[in-house]
């Protein structure tokens, strides 16, 4: 979800005001993802990089995060969206944690949806933190080193939950991954989009999918 500070900088408003026109267009992407049917939407809110920002911008995006829970929640259970979070727990203030503890609580047993914020996420961080929960297995002697594979990193990461992303889709027109999914999103088709975050509307998903639909699939074979 790139494109915030821009979006509001184009309109002489604060980048705090930016963030917020993000969380309205994240609100109708949500509703879009499900209408649409899709089954995972996974969303790059905030990045371990992130830290590197002003405080008082850290500030705003965490407000926003509090906002977002408390705010959509209700709708979002109702909804049948389950809410997952993959990122670090480090450095998060213990009001965060125990709102978004809450939040993925509440919604465990929905199914339509799952949407997975990507907050305090960084793609070399989740591997390092599966390759630590592999090595403590191996320094306790339950597992020999031959023994792990891709399906156990895999199943060590943050995104154990979820398939695999089909579509990794970036906004803002910015041609980088920037440390989303590394592992998991190895055969996501990318698309980029010439569009600052708060323009994102259910018109642009569907741009992505019908663009996606068309790219020929081939995980290093031949396809059919
Ligand atoms: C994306 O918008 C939101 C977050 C990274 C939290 P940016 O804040 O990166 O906006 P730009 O890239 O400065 O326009
Ligand atoms: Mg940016």
């Amino acid at each position: 979800m790139d494109g915030n500070g821009r979006w509001a900088k184009a309109r002489g408003l604060p980048r705090a005001l930016g963030h917020k026109a993000g969380v309205d267009a994240l609100r109708a992407t949500v509703e879009a993802a499900r209408d649409l049917g899709l089954s995972h939407l996974t969303v790059f809110s905030f990045s371990t990089e992130n830290w590197n920002r002003p405080q008082s911008e850290i500030d705003a995006l965490f407000d926003l995060l509090r906002m977002f829970v408390r705010r959509d929640l209700a709708r979002l259970h109702k909804d049948g969206v389950r809410i997952r979070i993959i990122g670090s727990r480090e450095g998060l203030s213990e009001d965060i944690l125990a709102l978004v503890d809450d939040a993925v609580e509440t919604t465990k047993g929905n199914t339509r949806l799952t949407l997975n914020i990507a907050f305090n996420y960084g793609g070399r961080g989740e591997l390092v933190a599966a390759i630590r929960d592999i090595a403590r297995l191996v320094e306790a002697g339950n597992l020999k080193a031959d023994q792990i594979d891709e399906a156990m990193i895999s199943r060590s990461l943050w995104t154990a939950d979820s398939p695999d992303p089909d579509l990794v889709i970036r906004t803002s027109g910015e041609l980088r991954l920037s440390n989303f999914l590394l592992w998991s999103g190895a055969y996501a088709e990318l698309i980029f989009m010439d569009l600052w975050w708060p323009d994102f509307t259910k018109e642009s998903l569907e741009k992505a999918i019908d663009a996606f639909r068309r790219r020929d699939r081939r995980f290093g074979g031949l396809g059919a």
